[in-house]
């Protein structure tokens, strides 16, 4: 592993959190640290019980892993101090006193007006805290005097880590195609999703990563505000199993078939070096839980083959199934 970041392809949703649990089982892993906020809503499924966290770092559920938040994040204390309680990880677990704070203010802003009609935000204060760290009046990690026990120098810990050739995992959230500078704005989110955003959040210079993990789902889902290329109805969602409902706000998914023109922009801007494809089964459903590429019918390797064909980039990790474990991992 090294230091890979982890990136969300398409509008967030992809199953990041999916491919996080997976790969933080499956090594050694570290340190994880989460940057962005709490738009974004990352489900694991852990010993039988779904997590949807929009504060921890999905690297929890390695019990020996460093968990960090990200300078550039931005924090919900009451959502964070809940969190922490029900993942029990208060002994491992900082945020970097630099982090910003989202007020109450934030929250009522941000489900009025303008960002709740036109954007469709989660109106979870996100942008609007982003306004206020951009006016330089905002609160930081370090004027809370809960968060003090948690308070660290995220970015310090990070490089140190590296430096020591430990495992470590930045983890994106949201996805590319909201990307504030990449993205179809106004319909876009408060924040660069992509992959060197990531690093920057983190702290963390681009000559420092080995691998950016793109995470595309075998669909595509959009909640909120703006085009969506090849969108099929909620009825017809259903009828193929696509259709689902946002972690975070409950909002209706919209849905459209995996765009390859999207994808190959994605893969280009973020520098992936490798892809994860998820919910695979959703699509065919002939490889629900298969553990090898050779278990895949024909038409779901097709549809690998020419994702790793027209991105340029090898589709290295392949969700199955929901459990952190039902994935083909295709690295040699
Ligand atoms: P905001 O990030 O709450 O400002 O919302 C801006 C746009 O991004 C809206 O269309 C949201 O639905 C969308 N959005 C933000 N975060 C996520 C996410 O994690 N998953 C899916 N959509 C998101
Ligand atoms: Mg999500």
């Amino acid at each position: 592993m090294p230091c890979t970041v982890i990136a969300g392809g398409f509008w967030g949703d992809e199953g990041k959190g999916k491919i996080i649990s997976y790969l933080a089982l499956n090594e050694p892993l570290n340190v994880c640290v989460r940057t962005g906020s709490v738009n974004a809503a990352h489900t694991i499924w852990y010993e039988g019980k779904r997590y949807a966290l929009h504060m921890v770092p999905g690297g929890f559920v390695n019990e020996k892993c460093r968990l960090l938040i990200s300078a550039g994040s931005n924090v919900d204390v009451k959502q964070f101090l809940q969190e922490v309680d029900e993942t029990n990880v208060q002994n491992r677990i900082g945020i970097d006193k630099q982090a910003s704070i989202i007020e109450e203010k934030h929250t009522t802003q941000d489900k009025m007006g303008h960002l709740k009609t036109v954007v469709g935000t989660t109106g979870r204060g996100v942008g609007p805290a982003i306004e206020e760290r951009v006016r330089r009046t905002a609160k930081l990690v370090r004027d809370i005097p809960e968060l003090a026990c948690y308070a660290t120098d995220a970015s310090e810990e990070t490089n140190h880590a590296i430096d020591s050739n430990k495992n470590v995992l930045l983890e994106g959230t949201q996805g590319f195609m909201l990307s504030l500078f990449h993205g179809g704005y106004p319909y876009v989110t408060g924040r660069d999703t992509s992959a060197s955003a990531i690093c920057s959040e983190a702290g963390v210079g681009p000559t420092r990563l080995d691998n950016v993990i793109l995470v595309f789902k075998s669909f595509m889902t959009r909640v909120g505000a703006g085009p969506l290329p090849g969108e099929i109805s909620k009825e017809e969602a259903q009828r193929r199993g696509w259709f689902e409902t946002a972690a975070g706000t409950g909002r209706d998914r919209r849905s459209a078939p995996f765009n390859f023109e999207l994808a190959k922009r994605a893969a280009m801007i973020n520098g992936a070096t490798q892809l994860a494809i998820t919910k695979l089964d959703i699509l065919y459903p002939a490889c629900k839980g298969a553990r090898t590429l050779e278990e895949l019918p024909r038409e779901a390797k097709d549809f690998l083959h020419n994702i790793g064909e027209q991105t340029r980039v090898p589709v290295a990790l392949v969700g199955t199934g929901p459990d952190a474990l039902d994935i083909i991992d295709a690295r040699s």
